[in-house]
Parts: C-alpha cells; sequence; structure tokens
C-alpha cells in the first residue's frame, strides 16, 4: 500500500509478537513497548489511527505479504533472507544473540553449546543461528527446541528440560530479571544485527515515509527517550 491507500483506509494496521519485552509485550490487555511507540509516531505522521495485531512471530512475513498488515514492527532484524521477502526500513536499533542458563551452569561461552539442548524461539534469528543449516556458525547444538513464546523456554531451563535458551540481548535482559536468583545472561555477543520495520515488497513511498519518521525520531532524541523508557540503563 502507498501512504495515500493507507489514509484513505484511516487506519495503520502494524503485525507485530508481543512476547519480546521491551520491545513489544503485553501489560495486562495492553500491548506495549518501543515498536509499538514508533509505530504510533508512523500512524501520526500518517495522521490515522493504529490498530496492533498480536500474531506468531513465524506468521509476520505472511501477514505482509496477504496485506492483512500494512507494518511490522517486531524486533525484526534486516537479514538477508528476509529481505528476499519484505522491504525493510532504516535501522533502529542494533542486537545481538545471547545465551541464558542457570547461575551453576557449565556453559560459559557459545562453544560450550555443542552438544548441548538450547531452546529458541521459533523462525527468529536465534533459532537459525542455533539450527546452523549452512554450518556458517562455529557451533554444533544437539537439539534446538522451538517454542513460540521465549518465556516458554525460560521455563523449561528452569525446569530443567533444556541447557540454555538463545534469545536477542535486551529481551534476555529482561527475562533474567524475573528470575536473576535462578538463571543470568552470558556477556558474549552471538551475532550483530539490526532491527527494522518490515513493509510488503514495493513499498517504495511507504518506506520513504518510515524512514523519515525513524530520521526524525533519532534526530530530535525521542528515539533514545522511548529506549531509555523501556531500557534502565
Ligand atoms: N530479532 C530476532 C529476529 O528477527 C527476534 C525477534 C523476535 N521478535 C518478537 N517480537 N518476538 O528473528
Amino acid at each position: 500500500k502507498t501512504p495515500e491507500d493507507i489514509q484513505n483506509a484511516g487506519t495503520l494496521y502494524m503485525a507485530t509478537n508481543a512476547e519480546f519485552e521491551p520491545f513489544e509485550y503485553k501489560d495486562g490487555d495492553e500491548v506495549v513497548g518501543i515498536d509499538i511507540e514508533i509505530s504510533q509516531k508512523i500512524a501520526d505522521k500518517l495522521g490515522v489511527e493504529l490498530e496492533v495485531s498480536d500474531i506468531a512471530f513465524d506468521t509476520l512475513i505472511t501477514a505482509l505479504q496477504s496485506g492483512k498488515a500494512d507494518i511490522v514492527a517486531a524486533g525484526m532484524t534486516a537479514s538477508e533472507d528476509r529481505k528476499k521477502n519484505v522491504d525493510f526500513s532504516d535501522p533502529y536499533f542494533d542486537a545481538s544473540q545471547a545465551i541464558i542458563v542457570t547461575n551453576d551452569s557449565d556453559i560459559t561461552s557459545r562453544t560450550d553449546l555443542n552438544g548441548k539442548t538450547v531452546g529458541v524461539q521459533l523462525g527468529t534469528t536465534g533459532d537459525q543461528y542455533c539450527t546452523n543449516e549452512d554450518g556458517e556458525n562455529d557451533i554444533s547444538v544437539a537439539e534446538v527446541k522451538r517454542y513460540s513464546k521465549g518465556m516458554e523456554a525460560v521455563s523449561d531451563l528452569l525446569a530443567g528440560r533444556i541447557d540454555a535458551v538463545v534469545i536477542d540481548d535486551f529481551p534476555a535482559e529482561k527475562l533474567v530479571e524475573k528470575n536473576s536468583d535462578k538463571i543470568k545472561k552470558l556477556d558474549e555477543a552471538l551475532t550483530s544485527e539490526e532491527y527494522a520495520i518490515a513493509m510488503p515488497k514495493g513499498s517504495t513511498e511507504l518506506q520513504k515515509l518510515v524512514n523519515e519518521v525513524l530520521q526524525e525520531m533519532k534526530d530530535s532524541g525521542e528515539m533514545d527517550e522511548i529506549v531509555s523508557k523501556y531500557i534502565s540503563a
């Protein structure tokens, strides 16, 4: 859709997966977080209402392709793979994959994942990293367990059913915060990734508008303000 199509519809349809604090998560019935605030800015720029739908992470790209969503703001890494299927805005956040283990774990670095059972969120870059299909990464885990929610992976880690969880660094911090007496995040960064807003392929005009909003938010300091509201230094 073009910005004009969205203005005519009166609503910007944003799809996300609200299992990813601080970027998107549920506060009661409401979906809140950094990506929601950015999306609201895009809706404001267009002069339309924002409608957020919370769906499974591995269905977000399909939602764009089928026209159910105009944009996806989901802490989504702008990977080369995904660029074949969607257009991305300029990046708005730097991230990496991190390892969560129990406090008494013998896993202290990436290569200790070899031969272990690792939990990931289905369809994420953490999933791809651990699955290591093209043998790009110097690890070879015994089994990758895929969960629809990062929190479920952490529950299995706490229950001793898996040895580690691999998930994005800031969400990892938030997950650990809630159980810091039992689990910790290792300092090692496994990857270097950039989050961007995804749009259907060929969204040239919308992409331009989204990039403008992001640039304005960066220049005015608003982006930093929003981020620090959710991520305490
Ligand atoms: N950055 C990772 C990826 O793009 C994980 C994103 C998960 N986001 C979410 N809202 N659950 O694959």
